[in-house]
């Protein structure tokens, strides 16, 4: 049986952000936790062994044929040992190799032998992260259970900007520290992970689970200190990590002629503040946006498009691996049915354009839904609000919309505040008016909540 303390093996493999896994180590120490770190042969190259010993006093494993050893078997004892093994900074080597059952070092064969839940948190280029290959390896490892933290987005050490940077190490410390109590420890009815670890669901364990909330927050409020308001840090909960959402934003313009399109108010603010909240909860996040004037939140993927047909594409392309769909684009309905390739020229008199209809985007996707996938729909109306969003919800078959009546003062296109009703089959919840952001992040609870049911 463990006692109250919990073990987190810690592996680190070889990638430049190797020195951050030593702050994850410390903030975990100082969070009650006993941890073991692990470190691969190129990940030794990056930062020592005495590092870490110094940090968890706790011997370091290198590598197999080190006979300093306190264990009998120590691959398996540290296995047996620890409740969560997490792969921080993950390399695209560690990553392909554990997906392809390999286990030729100290690392990998450790973690063969953890039956535990195991997290990673993956760190390299780019272009290395975005490689089909590593992408298969990633999804391959989310079917065992494996569960992943995003990398950020930003300058990486090659000099290339794009996702692929370490997540924040707040983050990863935060999202251990609730994995830890909530998923595998705190909750008495849960047997998640029974079969994985000692099934230990005594009051020891669930002593040792409320310990370390208290640590947490000791945790938080130091980093609080160091780094600035929460929002800032990352450290929001982190209730999506592991999950991919694909967010779309701002309005779509369909061209007449090489000068004239058809467009919208949409100014993209609602979409882009819930690609940033879900990239704050620790989701990966996609966010398909129309043109607009404002940046993308850090961390996340844009797919810029122009047309409804453009957005119509894009999504299609990433809802097959989406787990949360948010469609806060307004999409235009209709389009010229015929695009001059020239200018065209004045004539006197009035002018008629034809124009036919666009793919409805959330009203296909319905058929293309897979077991487990969520969408939440918006909705814009001038008047009949919620009865003619809840015929949206019902004709489009999704599991949530967010209705929102541009009627309301301070609500609506443009503004930096909302005021919309989250609907559902069975529910109702109008919000009030608040910043976008806030409305984005009860949008989130609200889905976090469905989901979890
Ligand atoms: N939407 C879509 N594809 C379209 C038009 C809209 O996926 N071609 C999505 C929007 O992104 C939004 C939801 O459908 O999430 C509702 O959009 P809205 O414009 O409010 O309603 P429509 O379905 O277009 O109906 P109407 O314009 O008649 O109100």
């Amino acid at each position: 049986m463990l006692g109250d303390k919990k073990n987190v093996l810690l592996v680190v493999s070889g990638s430049i952000a190797a020195y951050k896994a030593a702050d994850i180590a410390r903030n975990l120490v100082k969070a009650g936790i006993s941890v073991t770190v692990s470190l691969t042969a190129n990940g030794a190259k990056f930062i020592t062994p005495i590092t870490f010993e110094t940090l968890t006093a706790s011997k370091c494993l290198v590598d197999t044929f080190d006979r300093s050893f306190k264990f009998d078997v120590e691959h398996i004892s540290a296995a047996k040992a620890a409740d969560l093994c997490v792969i921080a900074p993950a390399s695209a080597n560690i990553i392909g190799k554990i997906a392809s059952g390999i286990a030729d070092d100290m690392a990998t064969t450790t973690i063969m032998a953890c039956t535990c839940p195991k997290i990673i948190a993956p760190a390299m280029n780019t272009a290395m992260y975005d490689n089909p290959i590593v992408q298969d390896n990633m999804a391959r490892l989310r079917k065992y259970g494996y569960r992943f933290i995003a990398p950020a987005e930003g300058l990486l050490a090659c000099g290339d900007v794009g996702r692929g940077k370490l997540a924040p190490v707040e983050a990863i410390c935060a999202y251990i520290l609730d994995l830890l109590k909530t998923d595998a420890f705190a909750d008495p009815d849960s047997d998640k992970y029974a079969d994985h670890e000692t099934g230990d669901n005594t009051p020891e364990a669930n002593a040792g689970a409320d310990a370390l909330t208290a640590c947490k927050d000791n945790v938080e409020a130091d980093k609080a200190v160091a780094v600035g308001s929460d929002e800032d840090t990352g450290l929001k909960k982190q209730d999506l990590a592991g999950r991919r959402v694909l967010v779309t934003a701002g309005p779509t313009q369909e061209a007449i002629d090489p000068v004239r399109y058809i467009t919208n108010h949409s100014s993209g603010k609602m979409g882009y503040a819930i690609a940033e909240a879900a990239r704050k909860r620790g989701a990966e996040v996609v966010l398909v946006s129309g043109q607009v004037a404002i940046s993308p939140p850090e961390g996340v993927k844009l797919v810029s498009v122009v047309s409804a047909q453009d957005m119509a594409e894009a999504v299609f392309e990433h809802f097959e691996t989406t787990d949360i769909l948010v469609m806060a684009a307004a999409v235009a309905d209709y389009r010229p049915a015929e695009v001059a390739d020239q200018k065209i020229k004045k004539k006197d008199g009035d002018m008629v354009i034809r124009l036919a209809r666009t793919t409805d985007i959330l009203g296909t996707i319905a058929g293309k839904k897979k077991e487990g996938q969520f969408i939440c729909g918006f909705s814009m109306e001038t008047e009949n609000l919620l009865e003619n969003s809840r015929k949206k919800l019902e004709k489009k078959k999704l599991d949530m919309i967010a209705a929102n009546s541009i009627a309301e003062p301070g609500a609506g296109f443009a503004h930096d505040t909302n005021k919309i009703t989250i609907i559902t089959k069975d529910s109702e919840l109008s919000l009030p008016l608040i910043s976008k952001l806030e409305t984005a992040d009860r949008i989130l609870d609200a889905i976090v909540a469905e989901i979890s049911e």
